[in-house]
């Protein structure tokens, strides 16, 4: 049991405050138990050896942090000080190359300031009717009494959305199926790629490695599709590729290599943590129908069986603190990571160059000392007074900062689009006695056996 094992710690000097470090296997470390259950490990860690743990993966320390001053200083005061960490970076190489996530410094700089403007409020609202249409469509699918994956179902809405919105094409009538499989086995591969102690390169010859490189080239073949496209008709159709495709500074435009890799990223980036979060979503309304009720009521009363158009989301409060106590309690990022280029201290305690470090989003919002009831799904509890309240830091879904997520307006606007269109017509619910895994892989989500639902109109 933790706590009645004498915590050591690595303090480096006498002026900087010790680092608990959790005891573990005399060789592994906690790799394993880290492997086991990811998020456990970071809420019993931080539960029992407070905002700033070390924890041993065979020779390597990662630090744990829950801080939200510690958080808020990575991600927004000292933010150039912090990369994404070197074997996170090669693990997703093979797929993401220089885009956006992965990229750091003078290069992630230039895509960022090429990429932003493409993400501008009026063009992502632009986006918003589809969002409703392509959920419409979803729904017009199901039978009433049939068992469906809401899971399954959200990510590939997710995905037409992003096809949509990023590409202008319409992936239900084509390629879906292909893109569809291409993600599911690179998701899988780079989960099993960040398990494994030694990755191997992606030029193995393993089946494994072949997989990703057909899944990575099915990819591939559509971006290059899209960008050809759009050279040889010189048309911005109002997609995002376009926007990348055509904005320029004083370097040029973007390299074919350099759309490619933006591409690999928004597309992966922009639909699974989507899915998931909404997925998580309905899991907790399906357990609280008193929830749903004062939704519909909201819903009944604004948008009277209508269309829900973007422009009503401010009239709609409670839909958006729905989603945000979603995030914090279920959220699809569970942890971030970063690594400082220098030694640096931060609120008393020294991180090294080059030490991996785990942002733990999903700890930080079950944390008393910011959130009662941690445990408690109250949507009720994101009043303004609420927000103003805590601590910066406390609160980071889509990170913080320059770093912040690309597409959290684009997510936090599809998320109410979509649950505000389902809510209009289904009712959440779960099989009688079933209970999801909760699987942390690169988002968290509800593993093989996903999340059934019993399709029930209202
Ligand atoms: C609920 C949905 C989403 C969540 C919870 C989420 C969360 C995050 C988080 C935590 C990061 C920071 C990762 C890190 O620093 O390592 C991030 C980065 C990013 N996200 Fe999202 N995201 C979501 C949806 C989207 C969507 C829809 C898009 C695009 C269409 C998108 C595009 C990006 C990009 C491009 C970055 C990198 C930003 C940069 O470093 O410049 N995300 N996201």
């Amino acid at each position: 049991m933790p706590g009645e094992t004498v915590v050591q710690s690595n303090a480096c000097s006498s002026t900087t405050k010790p680092i608990p470090r959790k005891p573990g296997h005399w060789f592994w470390g906690n790799l394993f138990e880290l492997i086991e259950d990811r998020s456990g490990f970071l809420i019993d860690g931080h539960r029992d050896y407070g905002d700033v743990f070390a924890a041993r993966l065979v020779g390597r320390e990662l630090i744990c942090v829950r801080d939200p001053a510690i958080v808020n200083a990575i991600n927004v005061t000292h933010w150039q000080d912090f990369y994404k960490p070197a074997h996170i970076k090669m693990m997703w190489k093979p797929f993401l190359g220089e885009g956006l996530v992965p990229n750091d410094g003078e290069s992630w700089k230039r895509q960022h300031k090429l990429i932003m403007p493409g993400f501008h409020k009026q063009r992502v609202d632009a986006y918003a009717p589809r969002m409703v249409e392509f959920t419409e469509r979803m729904i017009d699918r199901w039978q009433a009494g049939e068992r469906r994956d809401f899971r399954e179902e959200m990510t590939g809405l997710a995905l037409v959305v992003v096809a949509n919105t990023l590409f202008d094409i319409d992936i239900e009538k084509g390629d879906a199926k292909s893109i569809r499989n291409a993600m599911i086995d690179i998701s899988e591969i780079l989960v099993r790629d960040a398990d494994k102690l030694v990755p191997r390169p992606s030029w193995w010859p393993t089946r494994e490695n072949r997989r990703k490189r057909k899944a990575i080239k099915v990819v591939e073949d559509i971006i290059h599709r899209a960008i050809e496209e759009r050279r040889r008709t010189g048309k911005d159709r109002g997609d995002l590729f376009s926007h990348m495709v055509f904005v320029e500074d004083e370097q040029g435009r973007m390299t074919e290599k350099q759309l490619r890799d933006e591409a690999m990223t928004l597309i992966f980036a922009g639909h699974e943590t989507t899915a998931h979060a909404l997925t998580w979503a309905w899991y907790l309304l399906a357990k609280n129908p008193d929830k749903v009720a004062k939704m519909r009521e909201d819903l009944n009363r604004v948008i009277q069986g209508r269309r829900i158009e973007v422009e009503d989301l401010a009239n709609l409060p409670y839909l958006e603190m729905v989603m945000k106590e979603s995030l914090r309690l279920l959220p699809s990022v569970w942890a971030y990571a970063r690594e400082p280029q220098r030694d640096i201290v931060i609120e008393g305690y020294e991180f090294k160059k080059g030490q991996p470090i785990t942002i733990s989003h999903i700890a930080m919002g079950r944390n008393p000392k910011y959130y009662d009831n941690p445990l408690e799904f109250r949507p009720e509890r994101w009043t303004r007074e609420f927000e103003r309240s805590l601590p910066r830091g406390a609160y980071t879904p889509f990170a913080a900062g320059p770093r912040v997520c690309l597409g959290k307006q684009f997510a936090m606007m599809e998320m109410q689009m979509i649950l505000g269109t389902l809510l209009q017509r289904v009712e959440p619910n779960i099989p009688e006695g079933f209970e999801p895994d909760f699987v942390t892989e690169l988002s968290m989500h509800p593993g093989e056996r996903g999340l059934p639902m019993d399709v029930r109109f209202f």
